[in-house]
């Protein structure tokens, strides 16, 4: 848009359209024009698995406002579900690198309890638009034809998993990534069973050419081998040298950081926080607002809230969106991804990713 988007990107502009902001005007007119907000309409839905748990990759066209992403980084998504307000979760970008304003995929499974994943799998149709944030996240590539080595590349993923994985060497292939030179990739996936296989004809067509990718699939139901450090030794000796991105269950990321023993080659993915033991904990948890009190059970307080019939506001509940802010008024809480501890009163903090430790209020 240039100087259109700098007009509407002005304070002149932003007074004029307050409160409510000019991308509330510009949305009425048309969903896809935005000054600074991005949106994104669905051009094409591919249902990649079936089953309990359906898979679907979804093509979105953004708007102007998109910066483009990294392979391996997320986005963060925000339907509105009819019957609910809108909601937001976050999605791993399942396509090559995308520069501004370019196409984009996200290959999302339907779980049973998540009320964005399985809109935008079961109802999600060519039209339909969707409010993004820019790409986020550090988990990204940090080959490319431009910065050649001749790194040995190893990608291990399961399950939903693969699509940060995809995205970097769909990225690798698109931009001329050359097996013939001397870099190599491994790509080494975990999945139930075939027909929980996503990408299958393109894993399979990349271990049929001859580019320096080397696919293993390894398939419960099929009696293929766990995840092991001896299993992956035979795979990749020398393992522990080798950059590895790894994503995926929380039981699979553990057995890894444990076979990797602190090797600062390894980069990590989680979809959700570790599953924190509940019951050790100790004091009461007070959710002020509500009136209500309750043992406090060792879990980030957006489940001890959940349990106590509160119905909180959040969107990834994995301590990125920020939508689950509150603020604690006295007590310590551990936040659960770091292990870091914090006794400040009044402070603002993810509930998603906070458990108290003792006696904690918290202004719900
Ligand atoms: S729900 Fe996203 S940070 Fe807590």
């Amino acid at each position: 848009m240039g100087l259109a988007t700098t007009i509407l990107q002005s304070r002149a502009v932003a007074a004029l359209a307050s409160p409510h902001g000019v991308d509330r005007y510009l949305e009425l007119v048309n969903p896809m024009w935005a000054a600074t907000e991005v949106r994104a309409r669905v051009v094409d839905v591919h249902r990649e698995t079936t089953g309990e748990h359906p898979v679907a990759t979804i093509t979105l066209q953004p708007t102007s406002t998109w910066r483009g992403h990294r392979a391996g980084q997320y986005v963060q998504v925000g339907v509105e579900v009819p019957g609910a307000r809108r909601t937001t979760r976050c999605f791993t970008i399942s396509s090559a690198a995308s520069a501004p304003g370019e196409r984009f995929t996200l290959t999302v499974r339907a779980h049973s309890e998540g009320l964005v994943s399985k809109f935008l799998v079961e109802r999600a149709e060519p039209g339909l638009v969707v409010h993004l944030s820019q790409a986020q996240g550090d988990f990204t590539l940090v080959e490319s034809p431009a910065t050649p080595t001749n790194n040995h590349l190893l990608f291990i993923t399961g399950g939903s998993g693969i699509t940060p994985a995809m995205s970097m060497v769909r990225t690798l292939l698109r931009d001329g990534y050359d097996g013939h030179v001397g870099r190599r990739v491994t790509f080494l996936h975990y999945a139930r069973g075939p027909e929980d296989q996503v990408f299958a004809d393109e894993l399979a067509s990349w271990a049929d050419a001859d580019n320096g990718v080397r696919v293993v699939l390894r398939h419960e139901s099929a009696g293929d081998p766990r995840f092991s450090a001896i299993d992956l030794a035979r795979l990749v000796p020398d393992f522990r040298e080798v950059d590895t991105w790894v994503c995926g269950p929380a039981g699979l990321m553990e057995l890894v950081e444990l076979a990797y023993d602190g090797s600062p080659r390894l980069r990590t993915e989680r979809f959700k926080p570790p599953v924190v033991k509940a019951g050790s904990a100790e004091g009461d948890v007070v959710f002020s607002r509500a009136g209500t009190q309750a043992a406090n059970s060792g879990a980030p307080l957006l489940e001890q809230a959940e349990a106590a019939g509160l119905t909180p506001e959040f969107g990834c509940r994995m301590g990125i969106c920020f939508s689950c802010t509150a603020r604690k008024s006295e007590g310590t809480v551990r936040n659960v991804l770091t292990g870091e501890e914090s006794s400040l009163p009044d402070e603002e903090i993810r509930i998603c990713v906070s458990a108290p430790v003792g006696d904690c209020v918290v202004d719900l």
